[in-house]
């Protein structure tokens, strides 16, 4: 078995695909919209289950919707993994999950044209929900394959926008009879878009990605009392959207303050009645910290807790909290970054450690292999828009490195 290090993949091909899956739930202003377990992300999976049976992969879906294409190796071992996700937000773009699900298979396509044996098994593999916008958390599929939510719990989560996960995974065909977790791979490598400025700012290095932020996601329901806009002296008021903006404004104030990795980000926010002659008397809100730091993002939980807290008393408001999602903190593997590290030398590119700002499938399946990512840069920094873009050859480049990291895996 040569090393196969001369293989590269067909960036044209790999170029052609992404074009091909972002027609699926285009929209009018060039954004991709694939909600999960909708029926844009059943035409996605469609489409990508259908290039795994022409790649002759073995396909496996589990009991939450995760797809699992598997290539054969000259021996039967654990599995090398990559792959990503393909379901968008709402306004999302062509990459964000995408690229790396489609970089997946076009380096399987690389070793089938080569006639490659590599001694390993390589999945590809696609999961469920990962961006958590209509069924939360977020990393939901990838979550319950690494055994952080036991399946039953996953198929009674609600939509925002209605029906229960289990409901809809089974409408859109994608229940499968796989035992979540029952492939534990011998290592995971997900390839993706950086989402933020630092690689393009950086001239467009590549990103051997060695750790990840943690996550709190909340949702906030502040409850006043509906009265009407010009006859309610300002004394007697208790207006839920002042609430909700005083919290907007706090959130902001509080990470600035924090400073060093700490975001904070009030990105749903819903009024209700939402009439411009009425005092609103509810607004629901969502709350998104992040930190890389563990105590740090307990203490912003902490500090926004007593300040809603404060602000109940002082506006006469009702305020309660839900709980949508909390991940600690990740460190990927040191031994998989260097691997990486190493195909990019081999490659002669530049590559620099950097630490995932978004959440991502690869830091559930740390929990259960050796795990770690690649990140190539984002033209402005741009993701979850239809702006989001990537110089083709930063897509091609990436998807060389994630070749030559799967092969040094899978030898
Ligand atoms: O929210 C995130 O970081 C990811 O896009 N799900
Ligand atoms: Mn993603
Ligand atoms: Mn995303």
């Amino acid at each position: 078995m040569s090393d196969l290090t001369d293989l590269r993949i067909n960036g044209h091909r790999l170029l052609q695909q992404i074009e091909a899956l972002g027609k699926v739930g285009a929209r009018e202003d060039g954004s991709c919209c694939r909600l999960a377990l909708t029926d844009d992300d059943r035409m996605g999976r469609d489409l990508v289950v259908s290039r795994m049976r022409e790649l002759g992969l073995e396909i496996q879906i589990d009991r939450v919707g995760n797809i699992f294409g598997m290539r054969r190796g000259a021996e039967d071992l654990p599995p090398v993994m990559t792959g990503s996700h393909i379901d968008t937000v709402a306004t999302g773009g062509k990459l964000d999950g995408a690229y790396g699900v489609l970089a997946g298979l076009e380096l399987i396509r690389t070793l089938n044209e080569a006639e490659a044996s590599t001694r390993h098994p390589i999945a590809v593999a696609v999961f469920t929900n990962e961006e958590g916008v209509r069924f939360h958390p977020d990393m939901l599929g990838s979550l319950v394959y690494a055994g952080g939510l036991g399946v039953e719990d996953a198929w009674a989560i609600p939509a925002t926008d209605g029906p229960s996960f289990g409901k809809e995974l089974v409408r859109i065909g994608y229940a499968g009879a796989m035992a979540p977790g029952s492939i534990v791979p011998q290592s995971f490598v997900e390839l993706h878009i950086e989402q933020g400025p630092i690689l393009d700012a950086e001239g467009g290095s590549l990103g051997a990605v060695g750790n990840l932020q943690g996550i709190s996601w909340q949702e906030v329901v502040i409850r006043g009392v509906a009265n009407h806009a010009g006859t309610t002296p300002m004394r007697m008021r208790r207006d839920a959207a002042y609430g909700a903006a005083r919290v907007v404004c706090f959130v902001r104030d509080l990470a600035r303050e924090i400073g060093g990795t700490q975001v904070g980000t009030v990105g749903a926010f819903k009024v209700a009645p939402n009439l411009i002659n009425v005092i609103p008397r509810e607004a629901i809100i969502t709350v998104d910290l992040r930190n890389t730091d563990e105590p740090v993002l307990q203490a912003a939980e902490h500090r926004l807790g007593a300040f809603l807290r404060d602000l109940a008393d002082r506006e006469e408001l009702e305020i309660r909290t839900r709980r949508l999602a909390r991940f600690e903190p990740v460190v990927f593997d040191e031994g998989i970054v260097s691997v990486i590290q190493e195909a990019a030398e081999f490659l002669g590119q530049p590559i620099r450690s950097m630490t995932s700002g978004a959440g991502q499938d690869a830091q559930m399946m740390a929990r259960i292999c050796p795990a770690a990512m690649i990140f190539v840069p984002s033209i402005g920094g741009i993701s979850h828009s239809p702006s989001e873009r990537t110089r083709p050859e930063h897509l091609e480049l990436g998807a060389n490195v994630l070749l030559q990291t799967i092969l040094r895996l899978a030898k």
